[in-house]
């Protein structure tokens, strides 16, 4: 079967059972192209919370497609490469927060998306790159603790008068980026803003000229008069940039930007695991509900 044959059987499919296909930016070209919605990790779950469909495939990480069944457990939610997970997610165990919480009895518990359910279950409340600053802000307490990323953690301090305590987890591909990666390429296209995630390590984004998540970043390439970008983030965005602003150059930060996991997912996988309703994503409702709340905060604050 060629890829376009796959992504007509996928359309068909999914009108027919009345599911959606969500899509996050590091996901193949071939898959944004066949997706209802491509978002990032806010607007995945948005949509996630409010979609009617009744089966949900996610094409992204296991923290995607269980924020989207914690959100919306009367739905069936695939994720058709069940290893296909977040090793910053990992970083932190429920145990871990539960022991951190005790040293710091005051502090509110922040937990970034890219989490386990269990870990959110823990949480006073959840957020994402892009809502980061605002969440925090939000809060009442002085003391917050922010898990698992210490990147986005760090970051978001600059933003608040609050007292962030970091957690020591990193995303492996973004952590990688160093500030000789982004001079090099700085110094052979000296015109080009820098876009980086906030994942980042705090040097990479003192060099940068916009932090932002993956639809930040979108966003910022489309209204800069730049016609050429440098990106610091998963080489998968640069399809939905070039189909966006053909126009423009848009230049990795580094080769080496690609996530494992996100790329797990294939055509086929999503074909197969819809068709045969295989890889469903579920939460026991002890970790679900609680974990629910966090979220569900963190919504209604975006
Ligand atoms: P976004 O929140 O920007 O979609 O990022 C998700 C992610 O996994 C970053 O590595
Ligand atoms: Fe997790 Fe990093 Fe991959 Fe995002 S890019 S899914 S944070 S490992």
């Amino acid at each position: 079967m060629t890829p376009s044959e796959m992504q007509k059987e996928i359309r068909a499919l999914l009108k027919e059972k009345n599911a959606i296909l969500l899509a996050h930016y590091y996901q193949s070209g071939e898959i944004q192209d066949t997706a209802d919605i491509l978002g990032d990790s806010l607007a995945l779950s948005m949509e996630a919370a409010k979609t009617d469909a009744d089966i949900i495939v996610f094409a992204g990480v296991r923290f995607m497609a269980e924020s989207a069944y914690i959100l919306s457990p009367e739905k069936a939610v695939l994720l058709p490469v069940p290893d296909a997970g977040c090793p910053l997610a990992d970083k932190i165990t429920a145990a871990e927060l539960m022991e951190e919480k005790k040293t710091y009895p005051g502090a509110a518990v922040v937990t970034y998306v890219n989490s386990s359910a269990q870990t959110k279950a823990e949480s006073d409340i959840c957020c994402t790159s892009s809502n980061a600053v605002k969440i925090v802000n939000s809060l009442d307490a002085d003391q917050v603790l922010m898990v698992p990323d210490g990147n986005l953690a760090r970051y978001t301090a600059r933003f608040t008068s609050k007292t962030i305590i970091p957690w020591k987890g990193f995303c492996y591909v973004h952590d990688q980026l160093s500030a000789d990666d982004i001079g090099k390429v700085k110094s052979e296209h000296p015109d080009a803003p820098v876009a980086v995630h906030p994942e980042c390590r705090t040097t990479v984004i003192d060099m940068a000229d916009f932090v932002g998540s993956t639809a930040a970043i979108i966003d910022f390439a489309r209204k800069t008069t730049a016609r050429e970008v440098i990106i610091g983030t998963e080489l998968g965005i640069m399809h939905q940039l070039k189909k966006l602003n053909p126009e423009k150059t848009f230049i990795p930060a580094s080769k080496n930007l690609i996530c494992r996991d996100m790329r797990k997912i294939g055509l086929r996988d999503i074909l197969v695991s819809l068709k045969e309703m295989k890889h469903i994503v579920t939460v026991p409702e002890d970790v679900r509900a609680p974990a629910y709340k966090a979220l569900e905060r963190m919504l209604a604050v975006s």
